[in-house]
């Protein structure tokens, strides 16, 4: 044990808790030094410079990108590794059938070897932050330790980070505490390369039980920046379940009718659906007066609560104060907002270094002539077309305050949330699913979350590929058994006196010429119109074999060159398609073990007679 590192607390830090904490911390991790962030702009510079001089970022062209930074990664470490993510759990069957689980007794073995010493020669830097909005009711403290630089300066654009905390946090408030390390010890005088991490060995584990989460030898995204998937998902949904409230891997956005009225609605995307760029769509201007304003991308954080009126409602937060989003694909016409928001004080990481100091990837406009790669080669349109080299990884991504995004919702840091008039649940299906569906009440709407899925090859029309299931979008993020999960949900629809309605929608139908069939983007929003209409009971819609669905009549087709025709090709319901749908939903039922509600086999089962007698 280093026995001389001192933990240095700042005067502000009056949590004997807290101090005990991080003084336990030190002495299994031997760091060289202790330091407290305090969350300012002089420590994020004074970081961010310590960061160029390592090598590790490099500063963009302030002339193009103000006061912005380029890091790329260990070609090992370039995303989440799900397959070392564990939910230790006392029970195995606490973790349920959809986790990785380990003995919480045997991992924490395991990473006691791992962590001791495993900061040597390095600064161990305690990270206070707030998920949520600072004193919101809804909020949540968590502390992470890490020997990493870039940890910090990201968390300071993802969360509250900070000083600012300890007023909540006081001398005994209750933290989520976090223990992250890259794994990479360094001996006197070593010199690190552009990226330290472990390059062989990974874990990201949580203690559902005890609240904890101990993260090892990755530096990259929601393996190291802790307050994300880990503590705001897996360890938020243990925490949601047992004290009455929803944790989401929701994008939270609000609709404004021409009106001036102010509709909130949640929606769930598995990864590589564009959720996102829905969070920030521009309506087409033919929507003349309505527009979308963003509270997340990401995550919702949701609770009941009961208004003036004496009515419960969900209302919902959004945990991160940043955007951690995919790079590739974003440009001025798929998302202007986001281009918008990196414009200066972003972080990027695995993207390419053009010549001028900027930075570029695939999508974001016309190549340059040249550039360096995310791997610090030169790149070239002409190295590409030879050997496929990508200029930015696949899941390379921009790190940037949401609070820069022109169309951040002005309640967006609102304590209390904002109310939710409905939850969308869209995957990336081909065929099956129609473009918008209104579930026929809140179990039904639960099912068709249970059962959301993407299809894994293009399918042909009326033909399913391989579906995926992702239910909620969840299932990397539930940090218990998915069956309860699914039970939580049940039970929260009547924990409320006016649930939001659900929606299942689809942007992703394709043609028989294999053509996406929905222009999506912009065009989201009518879809969107029609749903807040539904809210509000203002619109028509048929009674089909699956919900409610729009006549062609019941959209709004304004400057749109739609037909009736293509309409009818979006919104079929395929009966042989979905004869064979519900086939895969009880084959992924049957893996859900014995915790599975009664209720959501009994509505498959109806769907099932529904779909034959139709
Ligand atoms: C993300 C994800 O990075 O869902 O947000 O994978
Ligand atoms: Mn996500």
């Amino acid at each position: 044990m280093n026995q001389t590192v001192s933990i240095n607390a700042p005067d502000y830090v009056k949590h004997e808790g807290l101090k005990q904490w991080v003084a336990q911390i030190a002495a299994l991790t031997e760091p060289a030094s202790v330091v407290w962030a305090d969350g300012s702009q002089e420590e994020y510079d004074r970081l961010c410079n310590e960061l160029v001089e390592a090598g590790t970022f490099i500063r963009l062209n302030p002339q193009k990108r103000k006061n912005s930074y380029l890091a790329f990664s260990d070609p090992s470490d370039v995303a989440r590794v799900e397959d070392r993510t564990y939910i230790c759990s006392e029970k195995q069957e606490d973790a349920g059938p959809t986790n990785n689980w380990e003995d919480p007794k045997k991992m924490r073995e395991i990473l006691g070897g791992l962590f001791k010493g495993c900061m040597k020669g390095r600064t161990m830097y305690v990270i206070p932050f707030s998920m949520g909005p600072i004193g919101s009711p809804i909020a949540q403290i968590g502390v992470e330790i890490s020997d990493s630089a870039y940890v910090v300066v990201n968390m300071r654009i993802m969360t509250r980070m900070g000083k600012a905390v300890f007023p909540v946090l006081g001398t005994d408030g209750a933290f989520v505490p976090c223990v992250h390390t890259i794994g990479a010890p360094k001996e006197p005088g070593q010199k690190d390369p552009r990226w330290p991490c472990n390059p062989t060995t990974k874990y990201i584990v949580h203690y559902p039980e005890t609240r904890e989460i101990w993260s090892y030898g990755s530096g990259y995204g929601g393996n190291a920046l802790l307050g994300k998937k880990c503590l705001a998902l897996r360890i938020a949904s243990n925490m949601a379940r047992d004290d009455g409230w929803m944790a989401e891997h929701m994008l939270i956005l609000g609709v404004e009718s021409p009106a001036g009225e102010k509709r909130y609605v949640a929606a769930a995307f598995p990864s590589a659906c564009g959720k996102t760029n829905f969070a920030m769509l521009v309506p087409p201007a033919s929507l003349s007066g309505w527009k979308v304003t963003t509270i997340g991308d990401d995550i919702a954080w949701i609770k009941p609560r009961k208004d003036k009126d004496g009515v419960t409602r969900l209302y919902a937060i959004n945990p991160e104060a940043g955007f951690f989003g995919v790079a590739p694909g974003t440009n001025e016409k798929t998302n202007f907002n986001a281009m918008a928001s990196l414009s200066e004080n972003t972080i990027f990481t695995n993207v390419a270094l053009t010549d001028d100091g900027d930075v570029w990837w695939e999508g974001m406009g016309p190549p340059p002539a040249h550039a360096i790669d995310w791997q610090g080669n030169d790149w070239t349109p002409e190295i590409a077309k030879e050997k496929g080299t990508k200029a930015a990884h696949p899941n390379s991504r921009f790190t940037a305050p949401a609070a820069q995004c022109p169309c951040i919702d002005e309640n967006w840091e609102s304590t209390e949330g904002v109310p939710i008039s409905a939850f969308l649940f869209g995957g990336r299906r081909a065929s099956t699913v129609p473009l918008v569906c209104q579930t026929r009440d809140w179990d039904y709407g639960v099912y068709a979350a249970a059962t959301l899925g993407s299809e894994t090859t293009a399918a042909a029309f009326g033909q399913q590929g391989v579906v995926r299931r992702d239910p909620f979008a969840m299932l990397p993020f539930c940090g218990y058994n998915m069956a309860d999960y699914y039970s939580h949900w049940l039970k929260m629809g009547k924990a409320v006196d006016k649930p939001p309605l659900i929606f299942m929608v689809n942007w992703f139908r394709m043609n028989e010429k294999g053509e996406f069939a929905w222009p999506g983007f912009g065009d989201n929003a009518r879809v969107l119109k029609w749903i807040i209409d539904r809210c509000e009971g203002r619109v028509s819609a048929r009674e089909t074999t699956l919900g409610w669905m729009p006549n062609y009549e019941d959209m709004d087709w304004s400057g749109a060159n739609f037909s009736k025709d293509e309409f009818a090709g979006v919104t079929s319901l395929d009966k042989q398609a979905w004869v064979s749908e519900l086939e895969g939903v009880k084959d992924w039922f049957g893996k859900m073990g014995g915790k599975l509600p009664a209720k959501l086999s009994a509505i498959r089962d109806e769907l099932e007679q529904r779909f034959q007698a139709a």
